[in-house]
């Protein structure tokens, strides 16, 4: 593994040194006829999850974000938490941790807008460091990401001398950056079996590591943290869902807790439960996850009834139509990671990602 002191820190930060950017004049935000018109075949989309009430609030905001993003040479990154009229109507790709962390690496773009939690964009940033990447609001954390530290990392290090340290992308880049390799609830089991160990850290989520262990005859070791999201999913509601209807189909992610996993029919990241719903096209069906999945699944799928479980994440609902285009007005605001630790912790994502080629 590549230490810190093997990079030229000044090269380093010439190449990281981020584009000045003047802010432009804040767009008319009036919903005329023209503009109604205009706009009428993209809510014909998502009608379906966007009340036509609203939809005169929304348009003009997104018809500004599409416009100014091209002027801006944006690209617009969405994971697949945000709301309907983000991520059907400005997001120019969607996808789960993993997919968004790839894409990151692939953008042809010199500004990334990160429509999501803030451990995405600085994700963004590691894989794109000569990229401004710029996230609408800049507190939207994750319980996750706060749960665990550099420091306790070093400390687990030498707690288990030469156990590879698996960290899920939900975390800091410092933390990223004392990591082996990182992965994401896609891949985790895959990262988790390619050191042919018998034991491996599987920090910080408790859940996704307990899932993982029951899957894999590895020894895994937990951290305590914990989705404040997918942690107040319980079993007894999910048996509630089947005895109101036995034929209904539930699907959980793998951050919630064991028990909850056990009861569902199928459990996979963001992306997994979305292909298993168009694949096997689900009479009714609950995804145990947050709230605004349905939603967006529900415009691809609209022969598929969603039972919708409504536990929001706090912090992917920052993420707004206004302070996305208050974002490309300013050019704010910006993501920044220290480069050395930018450079260490692209090593732990960069494994993740070739281990899937
Ligand atoms: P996915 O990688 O499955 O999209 O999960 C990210 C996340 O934050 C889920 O809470
Ligand atoms: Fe973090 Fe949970 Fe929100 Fe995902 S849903 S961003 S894991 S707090």
């Amino acid at each position: 593994m590549a230490i810190a002191g093997e990079l030229d820190r000044a090269d380093a930060a010439r190449k990281a040194e981020p584009r000045k950017f003047k802010p432009v004049d804040m767009p008319d935000l009036e919903y005329t006829p023209g503009l109604a018109k205009e706009m009428a075949p993209l809510y014909e989309k998502v009608r379906n999850v966007i009340p036509s009430v609203e939809w005169p609030f929304f348009a003009p905001y997104i018809h500004a974000i599409n416009k100014l993003k091209k002027e801006r040479g944006a690209v617009l990154l969405a994971h697949n938490y945000q709301t309907p009229e983000i991520f059907h109507c400005v997001a120019d790709f969607r996808g789960d941790s993993l997919q968004l962390a790839k894409e990151a690496g692939k953008v042809d773009a010199d500004v990334i807008v990160q429509c999501g939690v803030h451990f995405m964009a600085e994700t963004s940033k590691i894989l794109n460091p000569q990229k401004t990447v710029l996230i609408p609001d800049s507190r939207a954390g994750c319980s996750l990401a706060e749960s665990i530290t550099a420091e306790d990392v070093r400390l687990l290090r030498q707690r288990y001398p030469g156990v590879p340290v698996v960290t899920y992308v939900n975390t800091s880049a410092e933390v990223k950056a004392e990591s082996d390799i990182c992965c994401t609830s896609s891949n985790a089991l895959k990262v988790v079996e390619s050191f042919g160990t018998d034991r491996v850290l599987c920090i910080p989520d408790e859940f996704l590591a307990k899932n993982i262990a029951k899957q894999t005859k590895v020894k895994v070791i937990a951290w305590k943290g914990r989705c404040e999201v997918h942690e107040r999913f319980t079993p007894e509601e999910l048996r509630q869902y089947r005895k109101d209807d036995p034929n209904i189909v539930i699907i959980a992610h793998p951050e919630c807790p064991p028990e909850v996993v056990a009861e569902a029919d199928f459990s996979g990241s963001t992306s997994g439960m979305i292909s298993w719903v168009k694949e096997n096209k689900p009479a009714r069906v609950v995804m145990v996850t947050e709230c605004s999945m349905s939603d967006n699944v529900a415009v691809e799928n609209p022969d598929v009834e969603f039972v919708r479980p409504c536990n929001l994440c706090p912090h992917m609902k920052r993420i707004s139509l206004k302070n996305i285009l208050d974002c490309l007005v300013h050019m704010r605001e910006e993501v920044t990671v220290d480069p050395v630790i930018g450079a260490r912790a692209r090593l732990a994502v960069e494994r993740m990602i070739n281990l899937g080629n």
